[in-house]
């Protein structure tokens, strides 16, 4: 993983959170607050709470008188979710590290998290964290992207930016959201955390934009790519986001854009 990976700070958790969102973290978000919602939990605890899509789909799923602990690395990414969340007194915004939780032990009923997996360095070690912070009974709900071949625009997107980068094309996509899907290494990191009871599961949905420009600039713009972008050339981020839309546009036509996604789904307990 490349160290600018994981920062999502600057301009990135703003249009992360207006464009990305929407256009493919909120069906997901719904999915993980339904399986939060079946354990009906009474304290839980979130990593990697990004902008909070999870964090808004979960809390409205919930009663009255539960905590909620929401955590992330990255300050920006929570001060978008707490402004867009303010308040909701269930709820407590954290930066924590995901592998090194800063909870005592057996605390929490649920640990939830959304498209973070990828992104920890180490992923037995943040696994065992959660496992140490949850009740012997508990569940971490989680998910990752799907291999990038199935998750349509993102990939036209990466092979977009290979014509104006040639000699050394930006690779986040592929390197790290969409680097972590073989079903056998998650179930092997998760038991060698201590997990037994582990469900995993494919789920595929569609991704809706209203036109080409906004999926360019949600991929190009609102995520750690336009770090490597800028690294390569800082003047070429505008020309890097019209490549994309003009690539989009001609597979997607001028009006709206539809794609298929796809993630993988795990439920895990002791
Ligand atoms: C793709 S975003 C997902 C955010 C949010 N869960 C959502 O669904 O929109 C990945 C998030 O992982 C966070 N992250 C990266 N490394 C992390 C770590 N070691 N511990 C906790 N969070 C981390 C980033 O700051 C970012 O907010």
């Amino acid at each position: 993983m490349s160290a600018t990976d994981k920062v999502f700070a600057g301009s990135i958790p703003g249009i992360y959170d207006e464009y990305l969102v929407p256009m493919i973290f909120a069906v997901y978000a719904d999915d993980i607050a339904r399986r939060v919602a079946a354990r009906s939990p009474s304290v839980l605890l979130e990593i990697a709470a990004g902008t909070g899509a999870v964090t808004r789909a979960v809390a409205a799923a919930l009663p009255r008188g539960i905590r909620y602990v929401a955590t992330d690395l990255n300050e920006p990414m929570l001060a978008v979710a707490a402004r867009r969340q303010a308040g909701d007194d269930r709820i407590t915004w954290r930066q924590a590290d995901a592998m090194a939780l800063p909870f005592g032990d057996a605390e929490f009923d649920v640990v939830c998290c959304q498209f973070g997996a990828m992104f920890f360095p180490g992923r037995i070690k943040a696994y065992g964290e959660v496992k140490r912070v949850m009740k012997p009974d508990g569940t971490f709900v989680f998910n990752v992207w799907d291999r990038i071949e199935d998750n349509v625009l993102t990939q036209e997107a990466t092979v977009a930016l290979e014509t104006l980068f040639p000699d050394d094309p930006p690779r986040f996509m592929v390197r790290t959201p969409h680097g972590y899907y073989d079903q056998a290494v998650i179930r092997d990191d998760l038991e060698q955390a201590g997990f037994r009871d582990i469900s995993i599961e494919t789920r595929p949905e569609i991704s809706r934009a209203p036109s080409a420009e906004y999926v360019a600039t949600a991929l190009c713009q609102g995520t750690p790519l336009r770090s490597e972008i800028e690294a390569r050339d800082a003047s070429k981020l505008q020309a890097a986001t019209d490549i994309v839309a003009e690539v989009i546009r001609r597979r997607h036509g001028s009006g709206p854009v539809e794609g298929k996604i796809q993630a993988i789904v795990i439920e895990a307990r002791p």
